[in-house]
């Protein structure tokens, strides 16, 4: 079997076309939706992430202004300024960069933000709310691993999601999505026992530990779905936690790493941000 490859990046052109109507729509009615980006701190790569972010708002037309503090910022200036952009009508999304310095305690910094506007969905108010399967802002790698599996027609109901790794940002909230869509859910991780005896038995692989290579193609069943959401950096070249060469003979569907998942994340952080906007003028 070779697998067909799901391209997140044309994946994601398609929806940002869809989004960018929206947003002339919204227009219109005098509604200009606004996303707001903090960042503390010099990394090149959270850098790279929030200019992307940035820059794809402003392709479908959407206003994103972008907060740049160094490092020194403290934590009580950063509370200050959320809950001035808490309070700013014209600020539909509010999204705080992780990992944040240190000094600044995150979960703090994740709670002050107010839950309706809390576009990257880690509020715990925003987390309970998907757990209980009300309508909230998703979390957007796991929303578009799902919007992924959606677009290219793969069943998730009654099918055996198995997921490695188990982080608050991915593993978790991927799982609980492929719950509430009726997929039976298996979470692995570091100690998970007999691994690949669980994964071999996936229809749906969903790969997030930042580990390059650690599926293969030995730890795939033949014709599942495998989605990889790995970021890893090897001799200064982008890869994935799957080996995509060896597991594109066993699988039915593969991600790649880059053009995967990695461009669908930016897409539902935009269509969370219009949500918003939506909600805010009803
Ligand atoms: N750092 C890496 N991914 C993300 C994300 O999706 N949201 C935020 N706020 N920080 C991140």
């Amino acid at each position: 079997m070779t697998a067909e490859i799901i391209y997140g990046s044309e994946l994601a052109q398609e929806i940002r076309g869809e989004l960018k109507e929206e947003v002339e729509r919204l227009h219109q009615t005098g509604v200009r939706p606004k996303l707001s980006v903090i960042i503390i701190g010099d990394d090149p790569a959270s850098k790279s992430y929030v200019r992307g972010k940035q820059k794809a708002s402003n392709k479908i037309g959407m206003d994103a202004d972008l907060w740049e503090y160094d490092s020194s910022f403290t934590e009580q200036e950063l509370l200050d300024k959320i809950s001035e952009l808490n309070e700013d009508k014209e600020v539909h999304g509010i999204l705080v960069q992780l990992p944040l310095p240190e000094h600044i305690d995150e979960q703090k910094v994740i709670e002050a933000i107010d839950p309706a506007k809390d576009v990257d969905g880690f509020h715990p108010i925003s987390v309970g709310k998907m757990m209980t399967g009300q309508d909230t802002f998703l979390p957007c790698t796991p929303h578009g691993i799902i919007v992924m599996l959606e677009r290219a027609g793969i069943q998730v109901e009654g099918k055996h999601a198995v997921i490695l790794g188990r982080s608050n940002l991915v593993g978790k909230p991927v799982g609980q999505l492929l719950l509430n869509k009726n997929a039976t859910v298996t979470y692995c991780h570091s100690r998970t026992e007999n691994l690949q005896e669980m994964t071999r038995q996936a229809d749906i692989l969903i790969v997030a530990v930042g580990r390059p290579s650690i599926i293969s193609s030995e730890d795939i069943k033949e014709g599942a779905a495998v989605i990889d959401v790995g970021v890893n950096r090897v001799d200064g070249k982008l890869t994935g936690d799957v080996d995509f060469e060896s597991a594109k003979e066993v699988a039915s569907y593969l991600t790649p790493v880059p053009k995967g998942v990695g461009p669908m994340t930016i897409t539902m952080l935009l269509y969370n941000t219009i949500e918003s906007a939506k909600k805010f003028n009803r």
